[in-house]
Order: C-alpha cells, then structure tokens, then sequence
C-alpha cells in the first residue's frame, strides 16, 4: 500500500498482540513510548490521518524513543556515523536495536516495534523521517519547511503530512548526511546549497538566518520512469495530435522554447521533445543539475558547478553554453535560461545551431518573451530592445506553454508561433490552445485542447523534412469529414 494511503487511512488497526518488553533494567529512561492498552485498537504514528497533521501524536513519542535507541546503538557502533545500507548492516542494526529495545522496557505492539525499527534504520542509513516519503512512488516532491512542517506533493496536489523531525538540530544532521558526500557545505556565514541525492533527486536546502522559520529542504524526487509522450498523452496533458505536431517540428530542427511555471512540468516536456531528435545528430545537454534522460546514444551532457569553498571555480550556464558551441552540436539542448545565456543561446539559434531547445519561467507564451528581453539583457551586453526583439523573433519558432492547473493537472496551454515582428512588436499566433469549461463538483477542472484552425507559417519546413500534417491536424474543417477530435 502506498504511504499516501496509509497517510490519508484512518481506520484504526485491527488490536494485535502487545511485544512486551523485557523487564532488565533500562540504562537511562527513554522517553515515554506511545500508550497501547491491551485491546484497544492502536494506530502506528504513520497512521495519522493528515488532517489531524498538526495534532502532536503518538508519533512524536516514536520519534523521541527511536532517537533514543539510535543515539545507543550508535555508542555502541563506536559512533560510526556513515552506515551504508546493506543486509550485513541491516542484521547487524537488528541485533544491536533488540538488546537497545529491550532496555527501553517500554511496551509496544508488534507493528510499532516494527515501525520503530524501520525510524532506527532510516535514521543511521537513509535520511531520517523523510525516508519514507523518499521511498513512496506516489510522492513526487518533498517539503520541508522547518522541522515541525512537512509538505509533500503528490498527483499534482501539495498536503501537509504528520511526519516531523525532532526539531531544528535534526534537519541540520539530514542535510549534512546528504550534501557531505558530495563534498558540499552549509553554514551560517552561506546557509544554501543546492545538492542531489544518490538516487538523483535535486535538493536544495536553506538554513537560517536566510530561512527566517527553520531549516528547510526541497526535493524534487527523480522519477525513476521518466514521463514519455505516451504518458503525457494518455494523462491528458497533451493530445496525440498536438505530440505528433511537436514531434514534426523537433524533428524539422525548429527551435523551441518550454515555457512555465514552478514545478509545472517543463523539465518533463523537454526531455520528451529533446527524445523525438533523431538518433544520428549530436546533442550537448547542458543543466544546472542534470535531470534530462535521453534515450539517444550521442549525447555529451554538461553539468554547471558551483563555486569551491573559497569562491572561485564556479561554471556557470552561460559558460558552457559557450563552450558548447565549439563542440560540434547538431542540437543544444539547454536544461533552463535563467540569465544572460539566452543572448548565447538566441545568437546560436541565429547562427547555424538550430533545432535547440530550452525552457524558462514564464505564465504565458507572451511572458516567455518578456522573460527572455529580460534575460537576454542580463548578459549586459548594452544591446538596444528592439534588437534583442528581432533576435527572438527569429529564433524562436515555437513556445510551448505548460501550466498547472490549480486541481493538480499538468496540461500543454499553449503551442505557438513566432511568427516574427510587426513594428516594434513580436508577433505570436496560437497553433493550439487550452480551454477551461469549468469546474465539477469535486474541483476536477474541465477543459479541452484545440486547435485554434490557423496553420503554422513554418508549415513548408515541416513538408521539407517529409510531415504532410493533415489540415484537420490544425483544426480545418475538411467539408464531408469528421474533425480530428
Ligand atoms: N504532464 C504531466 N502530468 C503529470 N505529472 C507531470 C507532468 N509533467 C511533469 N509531471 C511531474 O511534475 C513534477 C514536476 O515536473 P518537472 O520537474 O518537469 O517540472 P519543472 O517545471 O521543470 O519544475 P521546476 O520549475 O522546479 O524546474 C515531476 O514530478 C513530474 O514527474
Ligand atoms: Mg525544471
């Protein structure tokens, strides 16, 4: 069962028989374990319901009981502070937590000692209470915004969950365990990192004074199956027309910009357009933190560093955005513009190295233009507005819009074309479009993806690289036959 849905279950458990423990004498008191009488029904702390969140539960007490039991069995490991999982460690963790357990001489149902064990083991192996929302599938983003506040995020939806670390101190111990490996650091004097776990998943955590409430972290969970089309498709978020028209338009080495919001889905949507290159060109990846899984075989990925310790060394976007271009690139395929690498990235795309691909932060598609004016200037370059105008305009030949939509949906709003400039103006025309119908009554929106019937003017290029996309594709009503959809 998904720890979602044991998060979200509150019916009690069946009552189970009580592991009583032994009566030796305890070394130090532990702390007062969960209440379990005989008989009555007893709910593991991760039983919680979440909108019971906020009450301080049985689970508090866990938690306490298992620090209690990691602090003895560490003492006892000589203090050894890096386990590594494996079924050696984990028998040896076994051996140690039932002597630690029976001189807690508290008493706890079969299924908490269980549970307890498992807190045991997420604290000296994994990453602490936030294991287990690491190991649940159904979550995709875990947030935790001080020790006493954790929010998740799942089918698109954030809630708050009744996990909790012990307090501040213990979020700190979290983040070292994760960013120690990679030989990164977190203090007062620069209190962010931005980090990854083994499995992949982007961290990034910010202590105080910058996080005024507390320690907080953000992971955004690697999906070990990445999204394809077919997912994207069969999810709704886009129509198998509107994936076989971005598919022409990657394959015809148009350049195209993902534009959206946080979390909106963009890093998805360009790894399944950057996966519709065709298998014998070159691809430089270049990311901040890499997250694009390309199924094609020549593929050089570039990876930004941050700065060393004493400042110097840092490799930013820009850079390799540079360097890339004198790497032979059939196709750039760039994780985020955040800066002054869209100027880079709009002159390549002017100058032979078409069929590049990005994303950027923006709410619409004319947005993304702003965004990008703005960041082009950002390179501090001194170029007059109208110039980077003309320099997007013909660049960029499409915008694809992804949004999230306040019911947890990820949908493609909007696919369309730049089509160039009128005056002083970028000219953009929908290809296709999200409408929202409305709302039923259990917040589910209704909406629907068109086409808006205008053919893309870019529809010669399409032809040359062999796409004969029928008219009903684009939405025109062919007299005597039924519309695509
Ligand atoms: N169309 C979709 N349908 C359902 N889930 C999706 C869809 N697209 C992305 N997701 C999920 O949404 C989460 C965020 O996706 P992604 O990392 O692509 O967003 P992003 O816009 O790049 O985020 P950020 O702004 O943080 O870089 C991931 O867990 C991903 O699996
Ligand atoms: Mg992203």
């Amino acid at each position: 069962m998904s720890l979602l849905k044991r998060l979200g279950g509150g019916s009690p458990q069946p009552s189970e028989p009580v592991a009583t423990a032994s009566t030796m004498a305890a070394v130090a008191p532990p702390p007062q374990a969960p209440a379990v009488a005989p008989g009555e029904p007893r709910g593991l702390p991760i039983s919680t319901p979440i909108d019971d969140a906020a009450q301080p539960t049985d689970q508090q007490r866990m938690l306490e009981l298992s620090l209690w039991c990691v602090d003895r069995i560490q003492a006892s490991l000589g203090n050894q502070n890096e386990l590594k999982r494996s079924p050696e460690t984990e028998k040896l963790l076994q051996e140690r937590f039932a002597r630690v357990y029976q001189q807690a001489g508290v008493s706890l149902s079969s299924e908490q000692v269980k549970q307890l064990f498992t807190m045991v083991c997420d604290e000296l192996m994994g990453f602490g209470p936030i294991q287990q929302l690491l190991n649940d599938d159904a979550i995709s983003e875990v947030m935790v915004n001080g020790y006493d506040k954790i929010y998740i995020e799942s089918k698109g939806k954030l809630q708050l969950t009744p996990v909790r670390f012990a307090n501040d101190e213990h979020v700190l111990k979290v983040i070292d365990r994760i960013i120690r490996p990679l030989g990164r650091r977190i203090d007062r004097k620069w209190p962010m990192v931005d980090a990854r776990l083994p499995d992949g998943s982007r961290v990034n955590a910010i202590i105080p004074p910058c996080a005024i409430d507390g320690s907080t972290i953000t992971i955004r969970k690697f999906s070990k199956n990445k999204l394809k089309v077919d997912d994207l498709v069969r999810f709704g978020s886009m129509t198998p027309e509107m994936a076989e028209f971005l598919r022409a338009c990657v394959v015809s080495r148009l350049n195209i910009v993902v534009s959206g919001g946080t979390g909106s889905g963009k890093t998805t949507l360009l790894n399944v357009l950057s996966n519709f290159i065709p298998e014998d060109e070159r691809i430089v990846t270049i990311e901040d933190s890499a997250e694009l899984q390309l199924a094609q075989d020549h593929v050089v990925r570039l990876e930004a560093k941050p700065a060393e310790i004493d400042g110097t060394g840092r490799v930013q976007i820009r850079d390799l955005v540079i360097n890339s271009l004198r790497m032979r690139p059939e196709r750039v395929v760039i994780g985020e513009c955040r800066g002054g690498e869209t100027l880079d990235m709009l002159q390549a795309m002017n100058t032979g190295h078409d069929g590049s691909l990005t994303t950027l932060h923006a709410n619409t598609p004319r947005d993304a233009l702003a965004r990008m004016e703005t960041m082009s200037m950002m390179a501090g370059m001194d170029l007059p507005l109208k110039v980077i105008r003309e320099q997007i305009a013909s660049a960029i030949d499409i915008i694809v819009q992804q949004t999230r939509l306040e019911d947890g949906q990820r949908k493609v709003s909007f696919i369309t074309e730049v089509q160039g400039m009128e005056g002083d103006t970028v000219v953009l025309q929908d290809i296709f479009k999200l409408d929202i119908m409305g709302k039923t009554p259990e917040g589910k929106i209704q909406c629907d993806l068109k086409p808006t019937g205008v053919r893309p003017r870019f529809t010669p290029r399409l032809e040359s690289h062999g796409f004969k996309l029928p008219p009903s594709i684009f939405g025109a009503q062919i007299p005597g036959q039924k519309k695509g959809w």
